[in-house]
């Protein structure tokens, strides 16, 4: 099986080297890709948002199966472009996208679901912005406001506080720029990312993982893309993740059916475990980053056998996914000042080490590997345990030197030490 694989970041670089163990794919190619995944697979030029740009590289390198990673390309409905000439593609159509490009659409499909959320409310006139931002905070019996863009902001459009101020700065600043506001209320418990690979009513779950979306230890400083992640989940019996895929996964992939927005391709719940039971905090419409380094280092099923299952149709037999003993960490090095404006072009020491997924990066012309952007890199550690993940994770940080870089210390700890209970 010939796979092409859309985007550049340590996803895409961790999706490549679970294909490349699936026997049955026989070439790789990425576009554009990074530093890192050329060692893995052929690297192709690409706009990536357009339609007829993908289509044409895939008929060029003959592509049995176009696996798209970022969700910009899939709410400009690049997996339409591909079905409609013909390849397969995994990766959801623009219509069932908006499950993550609009939050409103995602709640409307929730409630038709009967399906646990925030509850919220879309502020799109900054006239109605104080009384709403009354109706959400602290009085109205919240631990804080929850403000996000009502579009897609790579995982920072979302600002979490118990300052009014802030949080009306926040959404004062996105109604200026021309975006919906959403105001959510807050959801306590600890969250949870549970990755399906779906295809219409089927529904395949992977293991459930945990990321750490602030900057700093200890969930200090501002939102980032995410800056590591852990699986499994020591504390999350094995009857919540059914009671998830049950309660809530399938019947929004039900609900989408219905709606003539049939999903397929892979449907990510992020989900807070509150004390009455998981409520979603947001669905994406694609692998999860970092997570997904860290769940597809202990996935044994071949890869590129389940995403064509689901780009096919036929994932209903696919059967049971397998998986290997213990448990996975990744963490994220990020360059100065992110998740701000980084400091790019530094030269990384250490990042063709094995289990150094490459994001931010690129190669210069006198073949150093640099730094590219904000996420630079994600190292991901395999173990017996938690502990043993995380050592290994550590360990190889200690090895890769970037000026300037920054990373949490805390991937896993809490659950590490028993600290995280339902
Ligand atoms: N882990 C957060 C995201 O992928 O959006």
């Amino acid at each position: 099986m010939r796979v092409l694989v859309i985007g550049s970041g340590a996803r895409e670089h961790a999706l490549l080297l679970a294909l490349r163990r699936d026997p049955q794919v026989d070439w790789l190619g990425v576009a554009p890709g990074n530093a890192g995944t050329s060692a893995v697979a052929e690297q192709c030029d690409l706009d990536i948002t357009s339609g007829p740009a993908v289509v044409a590289l895939a008929r060029k390198v003959d592509a049995d199966l176009v696996v798209i990673g970022p969700e910009v390309p899939l709410v400009l409905g690049v997996a339409d472009a591909l079905r409609a000439a013909g390849i397969a593609c995994f990766g959801p159509s623009k219509d069932a996208a908006r499950i993550e490009g609009s939050k409103a659409f995602a709640k409307d499909v929730m409630t038709a679901a009967g399906v646990r959320t925030a509850a919220s409310e879309i502020v799109d006139n900054p006239a109605n912005l104080d009384a709403a931002l009354d109706r959400f905070g602290p009085p109205a019996g919240q631990a804080a406001w929850v403000v996000k863009d009502d579009g897609l902001a790579a995982g920072k459009g979302v600002v979490v506080t118990a300052d009014r101020d802030a949080a009306r700065a926040h959404a004062a600043a996105l109604l200026d720029s021309g975006h919906p506001v959403l105001l959510e209320s807050f959801l306590d418990g600890p969250e949870v990312s549970l990755f399906c690979v779906v295809d219409g009513e089927t529904v395949v779950p992977l293991l459930p993982a945990q990321d750490f979306k602030r900057v700093g230890d200890n969930d200090s400083g501002p939102n980032t893309g995410g800056m590591g992640a852990y699986t499994p989940l020591p504390w999350l019996p094995a009857e919540v993740v059914t009671q998830i895929v049950d309660e809530i996964v399938k019947p929004v992939a039900a609900e989408m059916v219905s709606r003539g927005s049939s999903f397929s391709g892979l449907l990510y719940a992020g989900l807070a475990i509150t004390s009455t039971g998981p409520s979603v905090v947001e669905f994406n419409c694609r692998f999860g980053d970092p997570e997904t380094q860290a769940v597809l280092a202990l996935l044994d099923s071949p890869l590129g056998g389940l995403l064509q299952a689901a780009a096919t149709g036929t994932l209903a037999s696919f059967g049971d996914l397998q998986w290997r003993d213990g448990a996975a960490v990744t963490v994220v090095i990020a360059a100065e000042n992110y998740p701000g404006r980084p400091r790019t072009g530094d030269v990384i020491v250490g990042a063709e080490a094995p289990g150094v997924l490459h994001a931010g990066t690129a190669r210069r012309e006198d073949g150093a590997v640099v730094s590219a952007g904000g996420r630079v890199l994600s190292v991901v550690g395999t173990g017996d345990d938690l502990d043993a993940a995380r050592a290994a994770a550590y360990q190889l940080i200690g090895s890769i030197k970037l000026p300037g870089s920054h990373f949490r210390t805390d991937i896993g700890l809490a659950a590490a030490e028993g600290r995280i209970s339902l």
